[in-house]
């Protein structure tokens, strides 16, 4: 079993062209079924999420291939509309095919994917959305099946603002006959993308980034080359990591737009942020002022998946901050491994009051979840002596070889057995 080794007390300095966003890529990758022919996207990252929704993809009949920071892929006559339960299980993303392949071919028999290591992850929004669209639903043996022979445009209205119900509803109206109106939709950057892909391919949808978004149907979609916006999240992780480690680092190809609730929260802490186009520079203080109040929430209110990456900041920031995680259920389980390296963490519900200490400790640590691993990536910068993380599968989820990405920016880590 692999682990990584982390010398503490190095700062971070150097550079980094950011690759194409994990939770921007997956919905267009589910997309481009909807079209026949080539699809290529450029800047793609070599992460298993990606990976696993290529083979997904492959299992539904489309001939996929990943070279060089390149993905091509193209859907063959004989693609199926059945997504097995192993594969369900191993990407909750592949929720996102049930819109696209509904949208080309108005049936999808999709195994529930189930909660994750964060919390519950309930699809009803998904399920009432389609709904609107007048996709006929039904639960058997632990599979969803839908009879989308009769879809058309609908209003559909989101209790609460979700991402992937957002996006699967997008796919499924574009090339459902009439006029679709998603009212209460996610903001997110990742749908502005999907919102810039669907209308490359010929689609027409309007309004993504706010909270009412039109989708015009139309009958079909032609394939095209399209370069996912960057990671906003993997830029913020490393931005963290350089706030607490007292280094300055660039990251290019970033709209500092897209995490702009971080970039105000660590001018608070007296970081120094310049931003020169789409790239954003960070210089860090000596020792950083704790943030006083964060709060999870919608865009573009302050990320859920930072959440854990600017608690580890806080744990050795000057002072007291209370996070407060509104998200998620279950993403507060990098504290226990927080605490063992010294932290001083408590925990109510789901707030966390974390006061700032001189220094952690390093130790043994398990990443329990993909942004809670990368959490404890950050913490081994800062800790006395060496961390050793296990368990990172969690971690190469969404990080293309987080050892390299660290090492680059000047820290000390290995990943050995
Ligand atoms: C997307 O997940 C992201 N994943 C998540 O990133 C991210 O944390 C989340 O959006 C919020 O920003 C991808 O894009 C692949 P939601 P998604 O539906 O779409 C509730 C990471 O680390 N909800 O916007 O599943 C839900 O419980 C991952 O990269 C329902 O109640 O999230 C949550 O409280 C983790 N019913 C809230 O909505 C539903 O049918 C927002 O979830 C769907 C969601």
């Amino acid at each position: 079993m692999e682990k990584l080794y982390i010398e503490g007390g190095e700062k971070m300095y150097g550079e980094m062209d950011m690759y194409a966003a994990k939770n921007a890529l997956l919905p267009l990758l589910a997309c481009s079924i909807m079209a026949d022919g080539k699809s290529t996207f450029k800047n793609c990252p070599n992460i298993e999420d990606v990976k696993n929704m290529l083979l997904i993809m492959e299992s539904l009949g489309c001939t996929c291939n990943f070279e060089n920071g390149s993905i091509y892929s193209e859907p063959t006559a004989e693609s199926s509309c059945l997504i097995e339960e192993d594969l369900a299980k191993t990407l909750r993303s592949s929720i996102f095919l049930m819109g696209s392949i509904l949208g080309r071919y108005k049936k999808v028999k999709i195994a529930y994917p189930g909660g994750c290591d964060i919390g519950l992850r309930p699809i009803n929004l998904h399920i009432e959305g389609l709904k609107a669209l007048n996709v006929k639903i039904h639960e058997e043996a632990g599979y969803i099946i839908c009879d989308g022979s009769n879809m058309k445009g609908g209003i559909v209205n989101f209790d609460v603002p979700s991402v992937g119900a957002t996006e699967n509803i997008m796919m499924a109206a574009t090339l459902s006959k009439g006029t679709t109106i998603i009212k209460n939709a996610a903001r997110e950057p990742e749908i502005i993308d999907l919102q810039n892909y669907i209308n490359k391919m010929g689609g027409n949808v309007r309004g993504a980034g706010r909270s009412y978004i039109v989708i015009e149907g139309v009958k079909k979609l032609r394939s095209c080359e399209y370069t996912p916006i960057a990671d906003r999240i993997v830029a913020g992780t490393y931005m963290l990591g350089c706030a607490m480690t007292g280094g300055e680092i660039q990251i290019n190809n970033v709209n500092f737009e897209h995490i702009y609730s971080l970039i105000a929260k660590l001018r608070e802490t007296t970081c120094k942020i310049h931003v020169k186009g789409d790239k954003i520079v960070i210089k860090a203080p000596k020792q950083p002022l704790a943030m006083k109040y964060i709060k999870t929430s919608p865009y573009p209110g302050f990320p859920t998946d930072l959440q854990a990456q600017v608690m580890t900041m806080m744990t050795v920031s000057k002072g007291v901050a209370i996070i407060e995680e509104n998200m998620f259920e279950m993403r507060f389980r990098h504290i226990s491994e927080l605490i063992k390296m010294g932290a001083d963490i408590t925990v109510s519900g789901k707030t966390a009051v974390v006061s700032g200490v001189k220094k952690l400790q390093g130790a043994g640590v398990t990443a329990y979840d993909l942004r809670g691993g990368s959490a404890l990536c950050l913490a081994g910068l800062v800790a006395e002596g060496t961390t050793v993380i296990s368990d990172l599968w969690h971690i190469d989820r969404g990080y293309e070889s987080i050892e390299n990405e660290l090492a680059n920016f000047g820290v000390k880590i290995q990943r050995k057995r």
